[in-house]
């Protein structure tokens, strides 16, 4: 029989802490319960002392997800696990999750401290926070850069101290996989007692090697990973769950099975990427546009001969579904909430209403409306809040003249006009908002992504606007490109703490 893999998914916690990709408590339950229909084993919901927003949204998620456990992370004081504990009373199933920097450069540099000290502290968090709960996961951060020997140590005290999982992370993704799985390999051999915790890992992906070095460390006994939908998280990400659970369906020789329905794997990712504003890379393994693209000539026919010759996966076992119905603008609501659905988004009231409209306005503008453009109009904020927004946008370009924008924004109700020349119409458009918002800022990063193919397709815009030393992120969709651009950097104004 194969032996199961714990998946423990931080995307709402190492995933959120990415700029930008900030949820509120509505969006983070939505994910949560996403997460549980894909069939993850534990969710970390956030790092409840960090804020009250994390903390109340541990208690959401509480509440509103049955069984998977539910992870608060914690640094190993007290406070921490305190609030912790407080903000998982409503989780069925409950984990804190504490831990401490355990190589030299750590120990030396942020608590400037020494190995003998950081070891007592390590087995008095996990005591403490075994007053509140059985289920104790405690992290070594950075164990890709720990020395083996103190490593094998500090696993041994904290998992005779009662911790039920020892989390191994390469925070830096420094490891290589050999490395990574040596590592493991060794704290299997020489740590007493160590078949009383799941070992687990927690790998980032700073060159490229987070899956690699997961999948070292379960191929030497790790029986958890940690992961994340699109492989989001700090820096260059973590390791992403699609692909994990992908490397174990493919290949069955390993042993090795997890409770991940891949069917619902392709919706989980549109949903993350579309509420945290986070475009997939066309070429991201498994969820990417282009991961189940066959465009050469040679491909082609030996796809058409035999689909086996050019793909490892069927398209079908992570969920996407080539025949998805099209929607037009004579479809109805209803068209729109089961569409949406399928793709685990479940809309009623007036939240429906509201994207309902967004999409016929859509559908004014563009024949056919694929899943892509309802999961974008499902993901928008389109409440109508924004204390600033634009009125009107008019522009002149063309090759061989100077761009001109005229914009008028209507700012609490009350209207204001500015006109600006610039090097092509989305320059001249931001200068003529400047010119009526009459602050400092700087345009810091401009991702623009079309979603399909046809020269009607909607253009996202992701904006980061820099303003009084603060990074704040705007983003909107819409079939004009310019327009997109201007209502994201009003949407990222709308953001500034103009008090
Ligand atoms: O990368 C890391 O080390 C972490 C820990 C807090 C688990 O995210
Ligand atoms: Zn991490």
């Amino acid at each position: 029989m194969a032996d199961k893999l714990f998946i423990f998914d931080t995307t709402l916690r190492d995933g959120e802490q990415v700029p930008g990709c900030q949820l509120n408590t509505v969006e983070k339950i939505e994910v949560a319960r996403a997460l549980e229909g894909l069939g993850v084993d534990v969710i970390e919901a956030g790092f409840p002392i960090s804020s009250p927003g994390d903390f109340n949204s541990v208690v959401e998620i509480s509440k509103a997800v049955t069984w998977p456990t539910i992870c608060a992370l914690t640094r190993g004081v007290q406070k921490d696990i305190d609030v912790a504990a407080d903000a998982l009373r409503f989780a069925k199933s409950k984990r804190i999750h504490t831990g401490i920097g355990t190589s030299d450069l750590h120990i030396k540099y942020k608590f400037n401290s020494t190995q003998d000290e950081i070891l007592e502290r390590a087995v008095a968090a996990v005591k403490y926070a075994k007053r509140y709960v059985e289920d104790v996961e405690f992290y070594c951060e950075d164990a890709g850069r720990t020395d083996n020997v103190y490593l094998a140590r500090v696993v041994e005290a904290v998992i005779k101290a009662g911790a039920t999982v020892v989390n191994i992370p390469d925070t830096t993704g420094y490891c290589l996989p050999s490395e990574f799985g040596d590592k493991i390999k060794f704290l299997m051999e020489n740590v007493n007692g160590i078949h009383n915790a799941v070992i687990s890992t927690h790998c980032h992906n700073d060159l490229g090697m987070a899956t690699a070095n997961t999948i070292a460390g379960v191929m030497n006994g790790a029986r958890q990973v940690e992961v994340t939908v699109n492989g989001i998280g700090e820096r260059a990400g973590n390791t992403s769950l699609e692909e994990v659970a992908m490397i174990l369906k493919c290949h069955k020789g390993l042993g090795i099975d997890t409770n991940i329905n891949t069917q619902k794997i392709y919706s989980a990712s549109r949903l993350v990427s579309s509420l945290m504003n986070m475009p997939v890379q066309p070429n991201k393994a498994v969820v990417g546009r282009n991961a189940f693209a066959h465009s050469s000539g040679i491909h082609q026919d030996g796809v058409l001969k035999n689909i086996q010759t050019y793909e490892i996966m069927n398209p079908k076992d992570v969920g996407i579904d080539d025949n998805s119905i099209v929607l037009t603008a004579r479809s109805g609501r209803a068209a729109l909430k089961h569409r949406l659905s399928v793709h685990g988004v479940d809309l009623d009231g007036e939240k429906l209403d509201k994207v309902y409209e967004a999409f016929l306005k859509l559908a004014d503008q563009k024949k056919e409306i694929n899943d892509d453009d309802i999961l974008m109009l499902a993901g928008q904020d389109l409440s109508s809040t924004q204390r600033i927004k634009l009125d009107y946008l008019q522009v002149t370009s063309g090759v061989g003249v100077k761009s001109v924008a005229s914009v008028c924004l209507n700012i609490s109700g009350e209207r204001f006009e500015a006109a600006a020349s610039g090097n092509g119409p989305v320059d001249a458009a931001i200068k003529a908002v400047k010119h009526i918002i009459k602050r400092k800022m700087t345009l810091q990063e401009f991702l623009i992504q079309a979603i399909t193919k046809g020269s009607d397709d909607v253009g996202k815009v992701h904006m980061q606007v820099e303003h009084e030393g603060c990074v704040y992120s705007g983003f909107a969709a819409n079939t004009d490109i310019v327009a997109a651009s201007v209502e994201a950097y009003i949407d990222a104004i709308n953001k500034f703490n103009l008090n």
